[in-house]
């Protein structure tokens, strides 16, 4: 398929200070957009100026929440070049997400060029100052005009670009999070390994209530015995404890994250043991209170290494590693960032250069 092209005769002022980016806050000049339609499958692939949608007030995703997304990013290295971060697992991801959520799926290979495509359309806004980048968001929503529960039979799949800065407002600042015990995110057979919108909707609540607490996110437990740790509300994470780098395992109620999977053949690599299995609350506060917490950390394309140097576990405050940056937090952080912005080499073959 080709995608055709619209350029706008309009383009936007863009940010004038890259230091002041933040996350989600700009969008460039252009999108792409894709049609499915039953009987003619995925369709008119094109890029065109960013403008709204307009959708009917009876769009089934605005009534039952039949929609997904994926989140990855764009990088300017030194020589001015852009490189992408293992684009092709967001996209097979995206597809198991489709899958689950009953959403025909698409060619990951084409969705590929389409990110390259638009990149390349719009690469004069990716910051070039240290730690921006420019966030890459597919998503795909059903907009059949049809109020009844059913799998959608016209969907549209669309990419937004926006130029950001750090996800937390202090970067690599080790940060404080919250457990939840009242709420819960998934449960095995539900949609917690995938990226449906609906997931992040059942998470502002926790979201909320560790935010009243001066929290920034929430660390979920398992839904069934509220035992098990489960992953941050846009992170994985990964715990220290007496020398075993541990996180979660993939039981199905969990994202299965890029940046984790890279985290695990990184450390393996560097030597680290690093066990994926069940871990429970309990035990993490046993090893706290024994002192063998000694390191804790999220992971994600937006907050890329992200330390947590506090977690509130009911009245049990847990600092971590004394609030301040561990040496695997910061050895993950330097050698992540450095491939994924081509300053340090690229030995696992992770990067994805986008055409001059
Ligand atoms: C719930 C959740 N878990 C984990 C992650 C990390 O996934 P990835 O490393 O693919 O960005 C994200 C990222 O957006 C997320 O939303």
């Amino acid at each position: 398929m080709e995608i055709k092209i619209t350029k706008t005769t309009n383009p936007k002022q863009k940010p004038a200070d890259q230091s002041k980016l933040s996350f989600g806050k700009y969008y460039t000049d252009h999108m792409f957009i894709m049609n499915y339609d039953e009987g003619q499958g995925w369709h008119d692939p094109r890029i065109v100026p960013y403008a709204p949608f307009e959708i009917d007030p009876a769009s089934m995703v605005l009534h039952y929440a039949q929609e997904l997304f994926e989140g990855l990013k764009a990088y300017r290295t030194d020589d001015g070049s852009i490189q992408l971060f293992r684009p092709e697992k967001n996209m097979a991801r995206m597809n198991v997400s489709c899958e689950r959520l009953c959403i025909p799926k698409i060619d990951e290979e084409f969705a590929i060029e389409a990110i390259k495509t638009l990149v390349k359309v719009d690469e004069d806004w990716v910051p070039s100052l240290p730690e921006t980048s420019l966030y890459i968001r597919p998503y795909i929503f059903a907009n059949d005009v049809h109020i009844g529960v059913h799998p959608a039979k016209h969907l549209i799949f669309a990419i937004i670009l926006s130029p950001v800065g750090a996800y937390y407002p202090n970067g690599i600042e080790p940060v404080k999070i919250f457990v939840e015990q009242k709420y819960v995110r998934a449960v095995i057979g539900g949609t917690g390994f995938t990226k449906a919108g609906a997931n992040y909707a059942i998470s502002l609540k926790g979201q909320e209530e560790a935010e009243a607490q001066g929290y920034i996110q929430t660390l979920w437990l398992d839904g069934i015995e509220r035992k098990y740790i489960e992953e941050v509300g846009s992170m994985n994470v990964f715990f220290k404890i007496d020398g075993e780098i541990v996180t979660p395992s993939l039981e199905g109620s969990i994202l299965s994250g890029i940046t984790r999977m890279s985290i695990i053949e990184l450390l393996k690599a560097r030597g680290y043991k690093v066990s994926e299995r069940r871990i429970s609350i309990d035990e993490l506060s046993e090893a706290y209170r024994n002192g063998k917490l000694e390191e804790a950390w999220g992971t994600g394309t937006a907050a890329v290494i992200s330390p947590i140097g506090e977690l509130k576990y009911g009245d049990l405050v847990m600092p971590v590693n004394n609030g301040e940056i561990g040496e695997v937090s910061q050895m993950l952080y330097d050698t992540l960032t450095g491939i994924q912005w081509g300053k340090l080499k690229d030995e696992f073959g992770w990067t994805v250069k986008i055409d001059k």
